[in-house]
């Protein structure tokens, strides 16, 4: 278990105010009720020592830990991540979101650009002048290390994508029509670049789909998931009587929809993800006109269903070939897809061996999503560690 705090383990004296200061790799239960006391609350220690759990205290996304446990180990100068300079394309819901968490994270990370398409309404806004931009040539003449792509249309954000790898920039990327469009061809081109490419937040909010899709590929054989938030919402509250327009606008206030809501709607939004699942999960290209969609605009209810209605992203592999929908199901409440509520994703994978895992998540929304980036933020940070300080 790793007991997560804002420093990666145990140092002799506290590193931000002294830099040098040596940490444990190894600490005894006892020494940690002495020294650790801040982090770990000595009636925490003494049930540790007393039922020998080792644990390990760390902070996220950085490789190294101090483990507390039956020894104490000598301490050293630890290594610790670089500052690495971030670009930023777009600025809406999520954006402003990793705007702030980043900015909390000064030793890590550091804000250089940010293009948006209107400039004023950012400085309006309070963002510093010589942040925004409206011109790729100054994203690259900042010269960041990572560039987050949280903007909405396929272009121009999967040219600058591209064009950020082939300098060597790592890539976190929200935007699944982009990463879905890119396809194939976009893996191996951040493959040949040696800088990574990182979309964990594309698809499912803070729901790790991707992430299961990539341990458990080849072993998968069809997956069912709620893959549009704004989109599960609204079904919801519909069938609570409320109106279509009514619906959609609170989805909207409450971030869940994309800036141009069509495709939340219409369903090129979840088409998009299952794109990304059919990539990652089972090593297919498909496009768009491969996935058969029902729409829900202008949806209404007359009246009680079965259980609930749901719009569910499927794609499985069969003797055939491969298949893909996005259908509008009244699903009994039994089923583990149909029990998600409001934007929350739940998704159901089912292997070749007749097992199934079943995950659940936050599916939309400026914080869950935030944090699907900031994990990925988090892996490139741990890739740049400089070494310890002598
Ligand atoms: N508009 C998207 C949704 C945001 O509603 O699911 C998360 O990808």
């Amino acid at each position: 278990a790793l007991l997560l705090k804002d420093v990666d383990g145990v140092y002799e004296q506290d590193p931000k105010q002294n830099p040098g200061a040596g940490r444990y790799d190894s600490m005894s239960w006892s020494d940690a009720r002495e020294q650790a006391g801040v982090l770990v609350a000595p009636k925490a220690l003494a049930f540790a020592e007393d039922n020998k759990l080792e644990f390990n205290i760390g902070t996220p996304g950085i490789p190294s830990y101090t483990t507390i446990g039956a020894k104490t180990s000598k301490a050293a100068p630890a290594k610790s991540p670089k500052r690495l300079k971030v670009a930023l394309l777009g600025c809406g819901v999520v954006g402003g979101g990793i705007y702030r968490r980043v900015k909390a994270l000064p030793e890590r990370f550091e804000i250089v650009k940010i293009m948006v398409r209107n400039r004023q309404k950012y400085l309006d806004q309070g963002y510093k002048d010589q942040e925004i931009t409206t011109n790729f040539e100054d994203v690259i003449a900042s010269k960041p290390d990572i560039f987050i792509d949280v903007s909405g249309p396929i272009e121009p954000a999967l040219t600058f994508t591209k064009d950020m790898l082939s300098r060597g920039v790592h890539v976190v990327s929200a935007n699944k029509q982009a990463v879905a469009e890119g396809g194939k061809d976009l893996l191996e081109f951040a493959k040949d670049s040696g800088a990574i490419l990182a979309f964990s937040s594309a698809a499912g909010g803070g729901m790790p789909v991707l992430e299961m899709c990539i341990r458990e590929a080849g072993r998968i054989v069809r997956v069912e998931a709620l893959l549009n938030g704004t989109t599960n919402y609204m079904l919801d509250e519909i069938m609570t009587g409320k109106s279509y327009a009514e619906a959609l606008k609170e989805a909207q206030d409450k971030g869940f929809a994309e800036a141009d809501p069509t495709a939340d709607v219409g369903g090129a939004d979840a088409a998009a993800k299952i794109r990304l699942v059919a990539l990652l999960g089972f090593g297919k290209e498909i496009t768009l006109d491969d996935i058969p969609r029902d729409t829900i605009e202008n949806y209404e209810t007359d009246g009680p269903v079965n259980g609930a209605v749901k719009r569910v992203a499927s794609c499985w592999r069969h003797r055939e070939g491969f298949n893909a929908a996005l259908e509008l199901k009244d699903l009994s409440l039994n089923n583990f897809i149909a029990q998600a509520e409001g934007e929350e994703a739940h998704a159901i994978f089912y292997f070749d061996d007749g097992d199934s895992y079943k995950i659940r998540g936050k599916g939309a929304g400026r914080w869950p999503t935030t944090e699907s980036v900031m994990a990925d933020l988090y892996d490139i940070s741990a890739a740049h560690m400089k070494a310890a300080p002598q």
